[in-house]
């Protein structure tokens, strides 16, 4: 999660912003919004509270908040000329001033005002400064001419503050491989073998990964729930796609997170057609399949971090989980007791511990969101050390 300072200026692409506020928090960042007195006549700074899920009450340094970015948009030709001389008369402007690290900024106006040289010195300027503009589009504006000036919609802003997000993530160059839900083996053409797994975990880590600033490839069995935008998305239905897919996109990766429930079975014979129903038993015989972590664990290359998941139910879990780490081969294992309805398979949260060789650290009961933040800050601090 980010802490993103979100500047709204005096335009009538303000109410714009209002939906770009509310893809920042779902995005889990924390916005911070930043509305002048101009901006004010089109929306009000309430709006932007209630969208970003502030508690009421002005904090007098608000402009002090230390963010990962600072976010301006609609800009208008006004407040990007202050942006450029440094002009500081309003909280905007002077959060401005006092931010360190990326800015961002989405201009709108009229296209006679953008293409005017002292607005494109001022945006030159600000480029030479390493500010990034994205926009304005060509189009229809507001009040009706033709040209360049209409602000960048929304997605398209949200994009672009998460490539400048991931560019000064601490993961930014990682290669991370997660694969995530549970696999189906096939009875017949229907019919399946399948576990309560949706995913929700694996893919609380890809968005963590993502938003540290890592390349993140999904391996999807069977997802539940939707996967973040801006990762790679390969599907892997059953633990024979799964195999294939961790085997071949491992040999890249910098850190492979194995939180997919993999089938230990399969169902010897698939049919092809739906199997009729009839009165006698249906007796089924089930194959091993291959433990992929294993496998991985057999084949892993220098400096590669390997992390498992343990499902396991009740007390004699951690001393299971201590014996797969070892037999797996990986450098971290986190244990889960699936016998509890309300954290694991198919929930909302989860309490785990992370082990390691070295140690073992309880993770608090808490989102699922928040546990790979406690997991990714460990494996953070295994890649520093290894
Ligand atoms: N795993 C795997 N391939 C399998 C089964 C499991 O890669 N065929 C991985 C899981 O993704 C997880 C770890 O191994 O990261 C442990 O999974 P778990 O189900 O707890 O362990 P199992 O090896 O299946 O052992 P058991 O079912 O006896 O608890």
């Amino acid at each position: 999660m980010s802490r993103v300072l979100l500047g709204v200026t005096g335009g009538i692409a303000a109410y714009k912003a209002c939906e770009l506020c509310r893809l920042l928090v779902k995005e889990g960042h924390d916005v911070v919004p930043l509305v002048t007195p101009a901006a004010e006549r089109f929306v009000t700074a309430e709006t932007f509270r209630a969208l970003a899920r502030r508690p009421p009450g002005d904090d007098v340094y608000l402009h002090l908040t230390r963010a990962d970015l600072l976010l301006v948009a609609p800009c208008t030709a006004n407040t990007l000329a202050k942006l450029a001389h440094g002009i500081a008369d309003n909280v905007l402007t002077e959060a401005a001033l006092a931010h360190r690290g990326p800015t961002l900024v989405a201009p709108a106006m009229n296209p006679r005002m953008w293409s005017h040289p002292a607005t494109r010195a001022n945006a030159e300027a600000l480029r030479e400064r390493g500010v990034v503009l994205v926009g304005p589009d060509e189009g229809e504006t507001a009040e009706g001419e033709l040209g360049v000036g209409r602000m960048a919609e929304p997605d398209e802003i949200l994009g672009a503050a998460r490539n400048v997000l991931m560019g000064t993530g601490p993961l930014r160059g990682k290669r991370v491989l997660i694969s995530a839900g549970g696999t189906r083996e096939p009875l017949d053409a229907v019919r399946f073998v399948g576990n309560r797994s949706s995913g929700r975990m694996g893919i609380a880590l890809a968005a963590e990964a993502r938003r540290r600033g890592a390349e993140v490839t999904l391996l999807a069995a069977n997802l539940a729930v939707p996967a973040p935008a801006g990762i790679e998305l390969v599907e892997t239905p059953t633990a024979a796609d799964l195999e294939r897919e961790a085997l071949a996109h491992a040999p890249e990766a910098d850190v492979v997170v194995m939180a997919a429930a993999v089938a230990d079975y399969r169902p010897a014979e698939a049919l092809a057609a739906k199997r009729p129903k009839d009165t006698a038993a249906w007796t089924l015989e089930l194959e091993p399949t291959t433990d992929v972590l294993s496998v991985l664990g057999e084949r892993r290359r220098d400096g590669q971090l390997l992390v498992g998941f343990a499902a396991e139910t009740g007390a004699a879990g951690l001393e299971r989980a201590r014996e797969k780490l070892s037999r797996k081969g990986a450098d971290l294992f986190v244990l889960n007791d699936v016998s509890r309805t309300d954290i694991g398979f198919d929930a909302y949260e989860n309490e785990v511990t992370l082990l390691t060789a070295a140690a073992e650290r309880p993770v608090a009961k808490a989102p699922k969101e928040e546990v790979a933040v406690a997991i990714l800050d460990e494996v953070e601090a295994m890649i520093g050390n290894g």
